[in-house]
């Protein structure tokens, strides 16, 4: 064997083992009033934080599927990826799923497992569509337009980890995997990798790609039966450190845009529709891509990235659990009694670090490593109507601060466990 036959042989085994993707979930129904230059803007600050492309969740509706047209050729000029996602709590005919995988097939923006087109899901396992002989049909009728896709769904019954191998045998025709579950499911606990360890074991057996979500939080208040917080104090963090630990084909980001979740990691546009959802309004997420950027660099490359520039990223609800709010008809979420009434203040540094956490009358400091991710918090005070003050001090002296951008208060109209996120850079 020469040494250049060594040394491919190497790079192989690196590539391999990094080297990854990094797409973040994208609902089409937010895009209503987006034109081209809208798309090509969005795919832009994705990509300045090293998300290779978005994966596109669909209803099947017109105004949403009509705009895959401006996504393509915004993702074509920007070299940018994208894969589709049918949305299968909808009503989808196999008919229109085809024609829509099949107008994109070719585009030089269309993302491919292994030369195949990747297709995804949100559910398709139960109703209707459960059948093997569902997906099966949907892949032959592609196959004879000389379309090969690669179908890796969230079949999101299949999340108890003894199901795995059931998840193989119940389904012949799937390729690759998505775990949709990246929360703990209604317990005041923190969410394992249990389900990632057998699910991405289980798919290895297939040719498609194992797709781990990654999420930062999850609140919802769209109606009275869809109202719900989970537990996500310190996910963002410790969810891609499992990213980095589990190593999967692909991590998909939960999400980009549904601001009806509450894990919108994009910017409140103006352009959006938010309609009744309140708890969104001005309520930026925009400093968690801060944290995504550093995982996305650590997951792809392989390597630990360094920190050159000091940085807080920190979270907070604006009232604390116990609020009893005054308006609307709903009361509150399921699980309202799991997340802390505290600040999370994640702190990445160039070097040893003291982070000082204020809020009224209530402080708090903890000792960030350098070149490292580090999390600390400090309670809600008891009076009403604080701003948290953030800063970061080195030897004595106070290199760089902040303040939130909103009160902490015990009074309010409407039930809101939407954080805001704020940066102290
Ligand atoms: C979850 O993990 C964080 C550290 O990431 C820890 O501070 C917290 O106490 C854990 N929560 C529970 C409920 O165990």
């Amino acid at each position: 064997m020469s040494f250049v036959t060594l040394l491919l042989g190497a790079l192989s085994v690196a590539r391999a083992a990094y080297g990854k993707d990094v797409f973040a979930h994208w609902m089409l129904d937010e895009a209503y009033s987006f034109v081209q230059s809208d798309w090509e803007s969005d795919m832009s600050t994705a990509q300045s934080i090293g998300i290779d492309g978005f994966v596109l969740n669909m209803n099947a509706n017109d105004y949403e599927t009509d705009k895959l047209v401006d996504a393509y050729a915004a993702a074509e000029s920007l070299n940018f990826k994208l894969f589709m996602s049918f949305d299968m709590s909808y009503t989808w005919s196999v008919t229109d799923m085809v024609n829509i995988v099949s107008a994109h097939a070719s585009s030089s923006a269309q993302y491919l497992w292994n030369g195949d087109v990747l297709v995804s899901t949100y559910s398709g396992d139960s109703g209707s569509t459960a059948t093997d002989s569902f997906w099966s049909g949907f892949k032959s009728d592609l196959a004879s337009q000389g379309i090969t896709i690669s179908l890796a769904p969230a079949f999101t019954t299949y999340r108890d980890p003894s199901l795995a191998s059931s998840l193989l045998s119940t389904y012949p025709s799937i390729d690759g995997f998505f775990n949709w579950w990246s929360w703990p499911a209604d317990v005041l606990a923190n969410l394992t990798t249990d389900t990632d360890v057998a699910y991405h074991q289980a798919i290895s057996a297939r040719t498609g790609p194992y797709i781990m979500g990654v999420s930062p939080w999850q609140y919802k208040d769209t109606s009275d039966d869809q109202d719900w917080v989970e537990y996500s104090d310190t996910l963002w963090n410790y969810r891609w450190q499992q990213a980095i630990d589990i190593q999967p084909d692909i991590v998909e980001i939960i999400t980009w845009n549904d601001y009806g979740e509450s894990h919108y990691i994009a910017d409140v546009l103006s352009n959006i529709n938010i309609g009744t959802i309140t708890y969104v309004d001005g309520q930026d997420h925009a400093p968690w891509r801060d944290v995504a950027e550093y995982y996305i660099s650590w997951y792809k490359n392989g390597v630990q990235p360094t920190i050159t520039e000091d940085k807080v990223v920190f979270w907070y609800r604006k009232n604390p659990k116990a609020a009893v709010c005054t308006g609307g008809t709903t009361s509150a979420p399921r699980n309202a009694n799991f997340p802390g009434d505290s600040v999370f203040a994640l702190a990445m540094v160039a070097s040893d670090a003291t982070i000082s956490l204020d809020i009224g009358s209530s402080h708090a400091e903890f000792s960030a490593s350098g070149n490292a991710v580090t999390m600390g918090s400090v309670p809600f005070p008891t009076e009403d109507n604080q701003i948290p003050y953030i800063q970061i001090i080195r030897n004595g002296a106070t290199v760089k601060d902040g303040y939130g951008s909103v009160e902490v208060s015990q009074s309010c109209t409407d039930y809101n466990f939407n954080p805001f996120v704020g940066i102290v850079e």
